[in-house]
């Protein structure tokens, strides 16, 4: 049995929780910790163990993930200093604070690994990257596992972490953003708004199936719907008119530029 603190429940900690009973509720224990009653409250109903008392939670836990926001995370690390011991596995889902910062905040010479996964977590689909110093060997491996438990993960160096924020976090909403605007536009020829959602949303599953289960180049497969003076080519010719392919590309180096900054 694991023992997983989660020292923040907001969207990220609070999918990160859900995945893990999704997927491993036999196998892993798991406490959510939150600082507000109402909070705590709220958690309980829906099913979750969540508590106040981080010292607690840390106590029992052996994994102590770190779900709190860039700005969020000194004040934690000083409250909670001291308490990790090395028998602890801190992992840190906090975009933009190295390693090296989070072992100074928290005063603790136990393993670090920095994780990046996605509000996908909640349904077994995170594409989570995670990095860890040469001296947590041990410790890596094991996030990595932990982590496969709630879908598809990645080993990158530490200094790709902010890249790995923007296509692994981030792009969950452009993807999210281009299935709207794909449900709009089947609103706009003919379709009833409930009926264009789930069916765009299906059609980019399958288009995303097709480059990882059949290994296909994107271009390779636009190339089979495009027959010659069609629709599609039309469609598409419309699209890169309009900036589609360098508006997502701009976008994620905009973000990209933005984490930057954060760190
Ligand atoms: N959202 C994503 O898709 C995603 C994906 C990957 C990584 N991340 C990273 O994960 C981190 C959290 O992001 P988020 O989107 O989950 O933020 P969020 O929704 O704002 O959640 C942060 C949570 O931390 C809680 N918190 C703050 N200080 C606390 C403390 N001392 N003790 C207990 N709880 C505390 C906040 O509680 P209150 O409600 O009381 O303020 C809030 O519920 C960020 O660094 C982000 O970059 C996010």
């Amino acid at each position: 049995m694991t023992n997983i603190a989660i020292l923040g429940a907001g969207n990220i900690g609070k999918a990160l929780a859900k995945g893990f009973l999704r997927t491993s509720k036999q196998e892993i224990q798991l406490q959510l910790v939150v600082r507000r009653e109402e909070h705590r409250q709220s958690l309980l109903q829906e099913g979750y163990a969540a508590t106040l008392d981080a010292s607690a939670a840390i106590a029992a836990a052996r994994v102590v993930i770190l779900a709190v926001t860039p700005g969020q995370i000194a004040a934690l690390n000083s409250s909670i200093a001291g308490q990790i011991k090395d028998h602890h596995f801190v992992i840190s889902a906090v975009s933009s604070v190295s390693i090296a910062t989070l072992r100074n905040q928290l005063g603790t010479q136990a393993p670090i690994v920095r994780v990046m996964p996605n509000i996908a977590a909640a349904i077994g689909q995170s594409m989570t990257a995670l990095a860890w110093e040469d001296r947590d060997a041990t410790a890596g491996p094991e996030a990595d596992r932990l982590f496969q438990r709630i879908g598809k993960t990645m080993i990158i160096k530490e200094n790709q972490m902010m890249a790995a924020t923007v296509l692994c976090a981030c792009s969950t909403a452009f993807f999210l953003r281009a299935i709207r605007a794909a449900a709009q536009g089947g609103t706009q020829i003919g379709f009833h708004p409930e009926e264009a959602l789930p069916v765009a949303a299906q059609v980019a599953l399958g288009a995303a199936g097709l480059v990882l289960e059949e290994a296909a180049h994107p271009e390779t497969e636009i190339d089979r719907v495009t027959t010659p003076q069609g629709s599609t080519i039309a469609g598409l010719i419309e699209m890169e008119y309009n900036g589609f392919s360098s508006a997502l590309i701009r976008g994620m180096v905009t973000s990209h530029e933005k984490t930057r900054g954060l760190s």
